[in-house]
């Protein structure tokens, strides 16, 4: 039961909890319906708590009291009190043992929080506050403790039992069961506490760390499935190798496990020496992963190895602090997917998605600052401002403090809060105390909202060769936050020369130039950068590799632009120009469209694109990204008042019109960039495959019977996942005839392997033909689907209602009704994925009037629904505010 009035928890309340458990003793007993959970628990009272009170508050949910003991006394009922969120013990003693037993259906978890059944046995789920569904606990970040658990189950049912650390015994018990005993050594925050009993097949290796201790490497996955399994060990190989050579950072255990199951709510969890994973980042093959699926597993399997010291070792004091462990280790893994494969393009993919997502999110209703201040519902705030923004920040301190700078600040943090529970503020001392620098001002990237808005304007002074840069800055008020102070922006800028080369950079004041490519300090609301002795007029290139997370204006002209996307040295920019083009000519085009004019493409835009084909072959990844046309999405946020409509049309005209300008040079790039051999997902291999297939896209835009035969041809010969689904999504966006057969076959061939199935789901959530939502609304009743399991929820619904903008946005509002009903029938089941799918209402006020009478009457009959959770209706409270 959840509580019918939650109160906000804010930030400014924090105090440290009045006891603390040191020493935790868990026996589990798995017996069909019930789990039951013994503890024995250390406690003593906080010497650190000005709480003076000798009452001890624990957190218990959806768990079933049966007895409590302190030091071996049993409590009579008139001793505690246990309501359906605390158990309170009045007058204990400073220290002692707590004793409590408990039980629980794992069976009827639905929620996937806590510990829960699926077909291969039984899981937990944590973070945040799941292990309170486990036992009675003080269920918060700030209390470690060092655990000992030991686990019983059937054994035959249940071969494989698991926790954190090591395993020091196990043998066999009454009744065909069987059981093992875990100890880990190291005190962790309960939210990185983790249980497996399950049937599992094993996948081993083993690392041996740089200072010689042999680690066993372990990956568990469902039965049968060892041959999609290698990829993940291999990745985690790389992930240990890579910290040890960049940070120094070694793992600390003797065994570290890697655990695959196929209902979990989020992409992975970094539990202590055993990780869980969503099977979607473990489990891969060629002919059933996509290129995109193994480099997310690259750096998901990084991402959660990476937390064993950001997070675990080092962790939060209190879930404001998210961002300490997320935004750091995203960080971190974005620089090994950059070392991994190519720098520039996963930076494109990167801040691609952080202006596609993270900076709407920021203009929403549930903005928030990268450490939030207050919060109902912990879970919705696991979101792309903390993680992406998060991430961003931290980059921001590495640009500004430089590379070595920012490792001594690593090896300072590490040094100093091994083994705490600590604050965003920690982290940037010790960056700020390791390269003796002032990031006072910085720190408001931690407290402010929003997205910066940065406006450029270049003067070229030919008499005094000069070149003024005037920079200013603003940041629109967000929920809470009307007004804001100036950010500390680090904005890295080159100066491109009309023959396309970078001039060097001196600086008014400065007795010489340094370099062509610098980082400006940007602290005030306006600002100006003087450069001298540069001989011809510039075109500026600004924020290079995207320096800081802001909104860039510049008065380039589109010679300019295209000047950049053929010259800039800055590859990131290179690619920037062409999207700043793009998005350019698009919107002007949707003006045309709303006026009932006919929209112009100009040619210098077609001609670089053209540019783009012929040089493919340098950088085939690059090209293809450079052919992408910024999303529907995006577009949406660069107007006043969204047009989806027009956006659709317009988006896919310049895409015609490219198609039947290049179509001989289209048909070219996919014969000539065909990977021949093994598949393999490297950089290279994976770069031609998606320049290929950007090229099939191309052509099968113009649906003819050549482009349709070419597709479907294409489809039969794949011997690869990435080709398959390239070509399915050309097919299912298609009207012919070809569009269902594929579609058959390809069910027909893999109604057997879910990950597979989920993408069948999502390529026809995401068809941007006619009647999508009767075909969506169809596929909820195909024997195939479930609302119980998160990531088939997401392969119809979320896709339908964040990829498939057209129909979600439908003018009649059927769309939105639709996914009104969707979140209260999940939020049955599981709120956590509920309130993911709630969100897609987040930007309903960007729309016109009738769609926002159609969004708001269904966000309205959500609202009304009496016993609906605190997830959902935070974010549903805080969209009609
Ligand atoms: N901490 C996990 C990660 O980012 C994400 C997660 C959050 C997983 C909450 C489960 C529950 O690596
Ligand atoms: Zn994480």
């Amino acid at each position: 039961m959840r509580d019918p009035n939650p109160q906000p928890v804010l930030l400014k309340d924090y105090a440290p909890p009045p006891y603390l458990i040191d020493r935790v003793e868990l026996d589990v007993d798995v017996r069909e319906p019930w789990a039951t959970v013994h503890a024995r628990l250390a406690v003593r009272r906080n010497p650190g708590s000005k709480d003076t009170g000798r009452t001890l508050v624990l957190d218990g949910e959806h768990i079933e009291l049966l007895s409590v003991a302190i030091d071996g006394r049993a409590l009579a009922a008139s001793e505690y009190k246990v309501d359906a969120q605390n158990l309170r013990l009045e007058s204990v003693p400073d220290a002692f043992t707590l004793e409590t037993r408990v039980r629980f259906d794992p069976w009827k978890n639905t929620r996937l929080e806590g510990f829960y059944a699926t077909k291969d046995g039984l899981f937990t789920q944590c973070e945040a506050q799941g292990f309170r569904c486990i036992t009675y606990f003080v269920d918060r970040p700030d209390v470690m403790a060092k655990y000992l658990v030991t686990l019983h189950a059937d054994k035959e049912r249940f071969p494989r039992l698991l926790a954190n650390g090591n395993l020091v015994a196990s043998g066999d018990e009454e009744g065909a069961r069987h059981w093992a005993r875990w100890e880990d050594p190291f005190p962790k925050p309960c939210y990185l506490y983790a249980m497996v009993a399950a049937k599992l097949d094993l996948l081993e290796g083993s690392f041996t760390t740089r200072s010689g201790k042999n680690a066993l490497l372990q990956v568990y996955v469902e039965p049968g499935k060892v041959d999609q399994a290698g990829f993940t060990l291999h990745a985690l190989k790389k992930a240990m190798q890579w910290d040890e050579s960049v940070f120094g950072l070694e793992l600390d255990l003797d065994r570290f496990m890697i655990v695959a199951v196929g209902d979990f709510n989020m992409g992975a969890m970094e539990n202590k020496g055993l990780n869980i994973f969503n099977t979607k980042y473990v489990l891969a093959r060629p002919d059933t992963a996509t290129d995109m699926d193994y480099y997310l597993i690259d750096r998901v399997v990084a991402h959660e190895y990476f937390h064993n010291w950001t997070g675990n070792r080092v962790t939060c004091r209190d879930w404001f602090q998210l961002s300490l462990k997320e935004g750091l280790t995203v960080f971190r893994d974005q620089e090994y997917g950059a070392d991994e494969y190519s720098r520039a393009v996963a930076r494109i993919q990167d801040v691609r998605k952080l202006r596609e997502v993270q900076f709407a999110e920021d203009a929403g209703p549930m903005a928030h600052p990268v450490r939030p201040d207050t919060y109902v519902e912990i879970n919705n705030f696991y979101t792309p401002t903390v993680y992406d923004k998060g991430a961003e920040v931290v980059r921001m301190i590495h640009t500004i403090i430089g590379k070595a700078a920012f490792r001594r600040g690593m090896d300072l943090y590490f040094e100093r809060h091994d083994g705490q529970a600590v604050t965003c503020d920690d982290f940037v001392r010790a960056m700020e105390d390791a390269a003796k620098v002032d990031l006072t001002q910085f720190r408001r990237w931690y407290s402010q909202s929003g997205t910066p808005v940065v406006a450029c304007r270049g003067e070229y002074d030919a008499t005094a060769q000069k070149y003024t840069l005037t920079v200013k800055q603003s940041c629109p008020p967000t929920a809470g936050q009307p007004e804001k102070l100036p950010f500390h922006i680090p904005m890295a800028v080159g100066l491109v020369a009309a023959d396309g080369a970078d001039m060097a950079l001196r600086l008014e004041g400065e007795p010489r130039a340094q370099g062509t490519n610098r980082v400006l300090d940007v602290r005030e609301a306006e600002q100006r950068f003087v450069f001298v002795d540069v001989p011809s007029m510039p075109v500026p290139s600004l924020l290079r590799g995207f320096s800081a997370p802001v909104v860039l204006r510049s008065d380039w002209s589109d010679a300019d632009l295209t000047h950049l996307m053929a010259y800039d040295s800055d590859a990131f920019n290179r690619w920037e120009a062409g999207d700043v083009l793009a998005t350019r000519i698009i919107l002007a085009g949707v003006k045309a469209i709303q006026a009932g004019n006919v929209p112009e493409i100009p040619a210098a835009y077609i001609d670089a694109i053209g540019r783009v084909l012929v040089n493919a072959a340098r950088d085939p990844a690059f090209a293809a990204e450079c052919l992408a046309l910024p999303a529907e999405s995006f577009l949406a946020e660069q107007m006043d008042v969204a047009d989806p409509d027009a956006i659709h049309v317009m988006r896919k005209r310049v895409i015609r019109i490219l198609a039947t300008r290049y179509r001989t040079r289209f048909e070219g790039a996919f014969r000539h960039f065909s990977v021949p051999g093994a598949y393999s997902p490297d950089a290279g291999a994976a770069g031609r495959r998606a320049l290929r297939n950007a090229a099939l896209a191309y052509l099968m835009e113009l649906d003819d019977s050549t482009a349709r035969a070419l597709t479907f041809l294409e489809y039969r010969r794949a011997e690869n996942m990435t080709d398959t689904m390239a070509a399915l999504q050309c097919l299912a966006n298609s009207s012919g005839a070809e569009r269902e057969r594929a579609l058959g076959m390809f069910f027909e061939k893999w109604k057997d392997e879910a990950l597979v199935v989920d993408k069948w789901f999502r390529v026809q959530a995401t068809s941007e033909l006619a009647g999508a939502i009767d075909r969506v609304q169809a596929l909820l009743k195909h024997p195939a689907f479930t609302l119980a399991n998160p990531n088939r929820a997401r392969s119809l619904l979320f896709a339908f209602a964040r990829a498939n903008p057209v129909h979600f946005h439908a003018a009649d509002g059927s769309g939105y009704r639709f996914v009104a009903e969707q979140v209260v029938a999940l939020d049955a089941l599981n709120p956590q994925i509920a309130s993911g799918l709630a969100r897609s209402f987040d930007r309903w006020k960007k729309y016109d009037a009738a769609r926002q009478g159609h969004a708001r009457a269904a966000l309205e009959s959500i609202r009304t629904r009496d016993a609906l959770s605190n997830d959902v209706r935070e974010v549903v409270d805080r969209a009609l505010a």
